[in-house]
């Protein structure tokens, strides 16, 4: 089915698929049918052997304004048991292929936490990140407290959560939230040459070294290390350690294939 909420271009460039979130009218307010339609997307595109990246954007004035406040509004909290509208969220953390979120304009709830579920942020000059939810009576549920806190360390997070202020892509920038902070009108350019720098190197190791980049927030340093190093073995399985070292060796340009 054709999503609504989302525009989809599976090869934006070589190997770099782009989805982008659209709901303009309402900033991109991630409602459940917006999050289940990202989930499949995301999905399909993880098993689309055409595809080693992915840029996630929404448009230049809202990347995300947040979870939809109208939809939650009237809830209980027996209701937000049922629903678990974090339940996509769990789901799009097991995407294997990296993710690059192309932020402008408003990252906020939700959004920043959509942003931050990705592995790399590209940001706009304009972009604004923050987490509100305390001025509408909540707080984080997509995990703001925790990414927040482990990218930009306790004062900062504690700031943000709990007065609900935003930073700007510069202030995310020094703090470390993000990964680069480009004028407007190149966000997307800049976020797609990155995505095609990372498409040209082989798509196993790239998805085992995401995979192992992530064990690092779950795990003492002992069990991360356990585990790059069994990716790291696991790696000389594939032709494309054969290739990368050959090529090396041969002095020429590496081909990987992803096998
Ligand atoms: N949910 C639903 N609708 C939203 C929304 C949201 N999170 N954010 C914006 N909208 C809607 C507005 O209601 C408005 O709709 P109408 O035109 O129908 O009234 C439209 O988008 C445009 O918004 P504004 O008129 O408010 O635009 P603005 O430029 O004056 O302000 C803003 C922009 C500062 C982002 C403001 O819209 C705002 O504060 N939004 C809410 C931000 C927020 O609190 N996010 C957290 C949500 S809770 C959450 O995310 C929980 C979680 O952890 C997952």
């Amino acid at each position: 089915m054709t999503p609504e909420f989302l525009i989809i271009h599976q090869q934006a460039q070589p190997h770099v698929a782009h989805i982008a979130l659209n709901r303009p009218k309402e900033l991109n307010a991630l409602n459940l049918q917006l999050m289940t339609e990202l989930r499949d997307a995301l999905r399909a595109l993880d098993e689309d052997e055409q595809v080693r990246v992915i840029v996630l954007s929404g448009n230049e004035k809202a990347f995300a304004a947040g979870a939809d406040i109208r939809q939650m509004a009237g809830r209980t909290a027996m209701d937000m048991y049922n629903v678990d509208q974090f339940s996509t969220w769990d789901a799009i953390k097991k995407i294997k292929k990296p993710l690059i979120a192309a932020v402008s304009g408003f990252a906020l709830g939700g959004g920043c936490e959509l942003a931050m579920l990705c592995d790399m942020i590209v940001a706009s000059e304009t972009a604004k990140f923050g987490q509100p939810e305390i001025k509408i009576g909540v707080m984080p549920g997509a995990g703001g407290t925790q990414r927040l806190t482990r990218a930009v360390g306790k004062a900062l997070a504690m700031e943000m959560v709990l007065t609900g202020k935003f930073i700007t892509a510069d202030e995310a920038w020094k703090a470390g939230l993000i990964n680069r902070v480009v004028p407007v009108e190149l966000y997307l350019e800049e976020a797609f040459r990155l995505a095609a720098e990372i498409a040209q190197l082989s798509p196993l190791a790239v998805k085992m070294a995401k995979e192992s980049v992530l064990r690092a927030f779950d795990s003492t340093l002992d069990e991360g290390l356990h585990f790059e190093r069994k990716n790291f073995y696991l790696l000389f399985a594939s032709e494309d350690q054969k290739e990368g070292m050959q090529a090396f060796l041969e002095k020429r340009a590496p081909v990987f294939t992803g096998k």
